[in-house]
Order: structure tokens, then sequence, then C-alpha cells
């Protein structure tokens, strides 16, 4: 599985400055409906997060402010992507595990994603994923 997959999104900028604008129902770049956007901000210097996958949510990762990184992994091999433009968002698929890290003081990162929150959606368990992810059980 292809693991860095990136959407553009259109910068709306002038000479005043940069806008990225989302419509839900009519952002053609995501490719799912949005049902909840969140954020993650003040992180903590060298705090690292996540260390789940999900088993049916999609998710795009918008850094907006600052920079991160996200190591992804599909059970198979992984790839650490570095995060640090408003106009890219990082598609995330299901069953990806993915691990939040190198945070800067100003990181903003901004999240759409396919579904309500749902703890029974998370697979926290990294010895469980690499188990569902390889297909040797449901
Ligand atoms: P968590 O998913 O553990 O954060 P991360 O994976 O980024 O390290 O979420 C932290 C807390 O916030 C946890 O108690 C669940 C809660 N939460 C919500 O209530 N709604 C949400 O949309 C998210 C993402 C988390």
């Amino acid at each position: 599985m292809e693991l860095e997959k990136w959407i553009e999104f259109q910068r709306l900028g002038d000479e005043r400055g940069d806008l990225v604008a989302l419509e839900i129902g009519q952002q053609q770049e995501v490719p799912f409906e949005i049902k909840r956007v969140y954020y993650i901000y003040r992180t903590g210097e060298g705090v690292s997060r996540g260390f789940h996958a999900h088993k049916t949510l999609k998710q795009v990762a918008i850094c907006i402010s600052g920079s991160c990184n996200i190591t992804l992994d599909d059970g198979f091999s992984r790839l650490d992507v570095h995060l640090c433009s408003p106009t890219k968002g990082l598609l995330i698929e299901s069953f990806m595990w993915r691990e939040m890290h190198s945070f800067s003081e100003n990181c903003v990162l901004l999240v759409l994603a396919s579904a309500h929150y749902d703890e029974s959606d998370y697979i926290r368990n990294y010895e469980e994923f690499l188990r569902v992810a390889r297909g040797h059980e449901c």
C-alpha cells in the first residue's frame, strides 16, 4: 500500500496574505464527507502522540502552523512524513498506525475526520494492529 498520500488545497491568498477554504459537501479534494474537525496545538517539547490505528475512520491531517512529523505504518512498512504546509493535507486511511512527533513550538495540526469520535474504532495495541493489518485476525 502506498503510505504517503497528499491532497493539495487551493491557496486563495492575495497581497494581504493566504487563505484556504474547505467547504463541507463541496470539497472535491477530501475523499470523504467531513463529520469532525479537531486540532492539536501547544504540544509539549519532545512529546509524541497518536500510537493507534482506526478500523474505519479516515482522516486528513493539515499542519496549518509550524511543523511536525507523522510516522505511518501499514503493518508492512513504515514511513516518516514531514508536515509543514497549510496547503497540503496528508490522507491517513483506516488500518494505518500513526505516531505524531517532532512538533515545533508553534505547531497547529488540524485534522479532518470521516466520523464522530468513537473509542471503539481505535486499535491502540500495536501487536493487535499488526495481526489485523496483516490479515491474520479480525
Ligand atoms: P487521543 O485520540 O488519545 O489523542 P492522540 O491520538 O492524538 O494522542 O485523544 C486524547 C483525548 O481526547 C482522549 O481522551 C479522547 C479525546 N478525544 C475526543 O474526545 N474527541 C476527539 O475527536 C479526539 C481526537 C479525542
